[in-house]
């Protein structure tokens, strides 16, 4: 593959590229697009918006914009998108890397995020791979909205993200250190359960009762396997969101992602709420 760039976007030309690959990416109609005008104006206003090139063309962009989250200036980032020709390239992650850089020059210390809990794929590059952190389960965030849909019918449930980017833990994951806990030594609040009409991918009740200091929840490895399948995705999403606003409330934290054989949420017990 050519060399990757990656700089800050200006112009209509740069802005009109975008729009490509959030129909490209995301299948978004015209009503669900991010049109330019918005996108120009949020740049003059502060939002970081970056584009990754190979070659002449543009593969990726990630995009965020000034927000406030209890009471601290920060910066939500609403897009992380790369073309599926150029996926697994590690595209995404530059793009991310570029955007704590960028964020970091201009003063800012956290960048928030949402994304959908049941992407196991996802999961790990923003728990994992990026160190960031969630606290907070958002049901049904963007309302029935199809392009943003798992499956027919199925509530677009979201994750809130906090990315401290100048912490010691998020300057640790940029470089590259990041040892996995090992999921046989952690009890399970959430666990695929076998039998049943889907043999073994069927999550079991979720168990509310755990003290422990850390939890697993389990999730499918890819939930596009499941699709076709709403009333499983949905029993899924369910467990899973029973059991993140259970422990949530109980003062846990999300603090890790686990991808291996079998694919599990970390869940902490925090010593502060704050
Ligand atoms: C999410 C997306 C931007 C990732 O782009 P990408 O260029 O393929 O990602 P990268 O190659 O940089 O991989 C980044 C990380 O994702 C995770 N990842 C990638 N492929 C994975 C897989 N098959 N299984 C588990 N994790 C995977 C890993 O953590 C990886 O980092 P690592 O290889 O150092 O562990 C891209 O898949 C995309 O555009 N998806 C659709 C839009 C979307 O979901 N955006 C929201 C993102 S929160």
């Amino acid at each position: 593959m050519a060399e990757v760039r990656v700089r800050l976007l200006r112009g209509w030309r740069d802005l009109e590229a975008c729009v490509r690959i959030q129909r490209e990416v995301w299948g978004h109609a015209d009503l669900d697009i991010t049109p330019v005008h918005n996108l120009c104006v949020s740049i003059e206003t502060g939002a970081i918006l970056l584009g990754a090139f190979v070659g002449r063309e543009m593969a990726g962009y990630v995009y965020s914009f000034p927000a406030v989250r209890d009471g601290v200036c920060c910066q939500h980032s609403h897009h992380l998108a790369v073309l599926p020709a150029y996926r697994g390239r590690k595209l995404g992650k530059t793009l991310k890397r570029a955007q704590w850089i960028e964020a970091l020059r201009r003063g800012t210390k956290l960048i928030t995020w949402t994304y959908d809990p049941m992407q196991a794929r996802n999961a790990n590059l923003n728990l994992h791979a990026l160190g960031a952190l969630g606290r907070v389960y958002l049901d049904d965030f963007y309302g029935r909205t199809p392009a943003l849909m798992l499956d027919a019918g199925v509530p677009t449930d979201r994750l809130l993200l906090e990315w401290r980017i100048a912490t010691p833990r998020v300057r640790a994951r940029m470089a590259g250190d990041r040892l996995a806990p090992d999921p046989a030594r952690i009890v399970r609040a959430v666990e695929m359960k076998p039998g049943g009409e889907y043999p073994a991918i069927v999550p079991g009740r979720p168990d509310l009762g755990r003290t422990e200091p850390r939890l697993l929840i389990e999730l499918p490895r890819n939930i596009r396997d499941l699709k076709g399948t709403p009333g499983l995705i949905g029993r899924w999403q369910k467990a899973v969101r029973t059991a993140f606003k259970h422990y949530f409330a109980a003062g846990y934290r999300l603090d890790d992602f686990i991808a291996g054989e079998r694919s599990f949420y970390v869940l902490k017990k925090s010593a502060s709420r704050g």
